[in-house]
């Protein structure tokens, strides 16, 4: 049977608070949403990429009183500032939707109305805990605090009781429709082990859902019952909906619901994965292919937030290094799904290494050569010999697995790859030695044979880069002559040895030039956003005194987890730990009570060295040490991005 495919594409992002400027943490959502966005386009399929701003609710309200401005007022100003960065990061949405726009509200209000007279949705009351940052009511099993609140596990603030006549969605109705969608669509939700979690919490029940506020005035009136408002969550998810037409352009509706990919942060994953499905069956729409849900960038390891003060400014990073280098940092760094821990070292070094060295320094050497030696216009080539064809071949093979792991939203790998081959063409030069040839002039044809060779390896691998960094795709093609752009170009069409540079190669400064560690934090310093101090560079004037690897041998490093923490009491500085070695636990005293609270490292992982004499510290016996960096007198435990089982060595 012949497999029908899809030929067109749609695309979302979460639509953004707008009570806060946008961080690193939106753009990352955006970027990945962009960089698949732009790989269809290539694949020819037509493409309907949406992001924007969730405009209502208390949350919006609140802010807006304390700025002294109108909810609109201060939506409109926020809109203003994602509009922009979004520009400056080259985010090609094809539209930004704002939940206050008419055709978004009169759609809302439809939808409601359908469920109310089909009997989804009935009127009740509600009494329960809501936290008004997270504009949430608390889930039940959250216990009461000592002082008879509760406090909300999101954001860690305390919750309003809050008793209201409320219409509710029958979500306890979908529960087995929703099971029955998950099995019959494993890939519903993705990262595979986030399927799991929604499962789990799908089968231990669901409650109907109170989708009505009367103590919000921000917010869609419900038809004709003006006095309540309908839940922000309910209004928000439904712009994946208006925003292609519903109600408005039933065309282009049917052109591209049901959306292939939802992406989201892993915060947001009930509501995409549990109610959104429930409230489109409900409707009677399609449900949509896949809810991808990423994980959070992390400052110190606390999740960027506006509320915790922690959230780096991508402009100042923009400004610093340019758009595609953030692209591709956020993108590289971590595969979609696990959290990524922002370090301005981590950022520098990509950036020198990866941009600057291995693709920067191969694109300004070939094209430096291709002047140098040949005016920039290639002659008549050598025949191809067998270290060509095997670029060429490790070529086909490198984009035939990028465009598969592209297909399959992973971006990372997809960078790795392209990686592999930029040094597979390092490496062709370095063994076919240009430089050498440019001396022999009985071997010109295989001196432009090898240029060209490493040209049409550029040109694809620059190609191949074109969704993470399209600003430095299109320029390196610039510089390399080809007339064409490479979004005119489909994935079908795109052969290695097309490369007809149309007009003259061009010598070109560095692309990516070098940044200083140093200076780049004391800028971001400067900036006002949180910054490590710079790592001591003196060392490299004193003499080494090196060990030997039999002697770092030694070391006893492994993965600890800290099964328990507490206080010792009478100091400022120490912390007992009971740690999990895998084979056995022990107890160490770490002096680490300044940066962190006993809370703070429970079941947190890290670095022990396990044969270190034991040391009696304050009458307490410590089994081992843990490893961190002293900075400013504050022990900084270096975590890991992920979780390891408790005794890894290290080494
Ligand atoms: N308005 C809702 C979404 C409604 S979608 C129908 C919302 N907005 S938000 O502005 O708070 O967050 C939007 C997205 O940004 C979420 O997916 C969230 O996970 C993501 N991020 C916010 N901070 C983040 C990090 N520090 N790291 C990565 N993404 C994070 O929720």
């Amino acid at each position: 049977m012949e497999e029908k495919v899809k030929k067109t594409f749609y695309v979302t992002t979460p639509i953004y608070y707008v009570n806060d400027v946008p961080h690193i943490g939106h753009a990352y959502t955006t970027i990945i949403a962009d960089a698949l966005a732009r790989y269809q386009r290539l694949t020819g399929k037509k493409v309907f990429f949406l992001t924007g701003t969730d405009e209502h609710g208390q949350k919006i309200e609140k802010t807006a009183a304390e700025k002294g401005l109108s909810p609109q007022q201060l939506a409109d100003q926020v809109v203003v500032r994602f509009k922009d960065l979004w520009q400056k990061l080259n985010i090609s949405y094809d539209y930004f939707i704002r939940t206050t726009e008419k055709f978004h509200v009169e759609g809302v209000q439809k939808i409601f109305k359908k469920l109310l007279d089909q009997g989804d949705i009935y009127k009740g009351s509600y009494q329960g805990w809501y936290c008004v940052s997270e504009e949430n009511f608390l889930s039940e099993d959250v216990s009461l605090e000592p002082d008879g609140y509760k406090i909300c596990p999101e954001c860690g603030r305390k919750a309003v009781l809050l008793q209201e006549e409320s219409y509710f969605f029958r979500l306890s109705a979908y529960q087995q429709a929703l099971l029955d969608f998950y099995e019959a669509h494993p890939r519903f939700v993705r990262p595979p082990g986030r399927m799991n979690e929604v499962i789990s919490f799908v089968r231990q029940g669901l409650k109907d859902l109170s989708i009505t506020r009367t103590s919000v005035k921000w917010g869609i009136p419900v038809p004709d019952d003006p006095k309540h408002t309908i839940y922000v969550w309910f209004d928000a998810l439904h712009n994946y909906v208006t925003a292609i037409g519903y109600d408005w352009n039933p065309e282009l509706f049917a052109s591209f619901w049901p959306a292939d990919i939802h992406l989201i942060g892993k915060d947001i994953l009930r509501f995409h994965a549990i109610f959104w499905p429930a409230f489109l069956m409900a409707a009677g729409f399609d449900l949509p292919a896949t809810v991808y849900s990423h994980g959070w960038w992390l400052k110190d390891e606390a999740k960027m937030s506006k509320s915790r003060g922690n959230v780096l400014d991508p402009h100042f990073i923009i400004d610093k290094a340019g758009a595609d280098a953030l692209r591709y940092f956020l993108l590289r760094e971590i595969p979609i799904g696990l959290d990524g821990s922002f370090s301005h070292q981590g950022f520098v070094h990509r950036i020198n290494s990866d941009l600057a060295n291995d693709l920067g320094n191969l694109v300004q050497r070939t094209l430096t050569m291709a002047v140098n030696y040949f005016e920039g216009q290639l002659p008549a080539l050598a025949e191809e010999n067998e270290a060509d064809r095997e670029l060429a071949k490790h070529w086909t093979e490198t984009k035939n697995k990028v465009y598969d792991l592209y297909d399959d939203q992973a971006l990372n790998r997809a960078l790795e790859e392209i990686w592999f081959f930029l040094n597979v063409v390092n490496k062709y030069l370095a063994d076919n030695e240009p430089w050498k040839l440019a001396n022999q002039p009985e071997n010109r044809a295989r001196l432009a044979r090898v240029l060209y060779q490493a040209l049409c390896s550029i040109r694809g691998a620059s190609y191949l880069l074109y969704p993470v960094m399209p600003e430095t795709s299109v320029k390196i093609w610039e510089l390399m002559g080809e007339k064409r752009k490479p979004a005119g170009l489909l994935t079908s069409d795109l052969d290695f040895y097309d490369y007809q540079p149309g007009g003259k190669i061009s010598r070109t400064k560095a692309i990516f030039p070098r940044i200083d560690l140093n200076e780049f934090i004391s800028e971001t310093n400067k900036s006002g956003v949180v910054a490590q101090p710079a790592p001591e560079t003196g060392a490299k004037e004193k003499k080494m005194d090196y060990i030997t690897y039999e002697e770092f041998k030694k070391m006893d490093l492994k993965v600890a987890k800290v099964i328990a923490a507490e206080r010792v009491e009478g100091t400022k500085k120490l912390l007992k730990l009971q740690i999990d070695l895998g084979s056995e636990q022990r107890q160490i005293i770490a002096g680490v009570a300044e940066t962190y609270s006993p809370e703070d490292l429970l079941n947190k992982e890290f670095i022990v060295i396990a044969n270190l004499q034991p040391a009696v510290i304050r009458g307490i016996e410590s089994q081992g040490m843990l490893l961190a960096a002293e900075v400013e007198g504050l022990a900084i435990i270096p975590f890991f991005n992920r979780e390891i089982p408790p005794g890894t060595r290290v080494k």
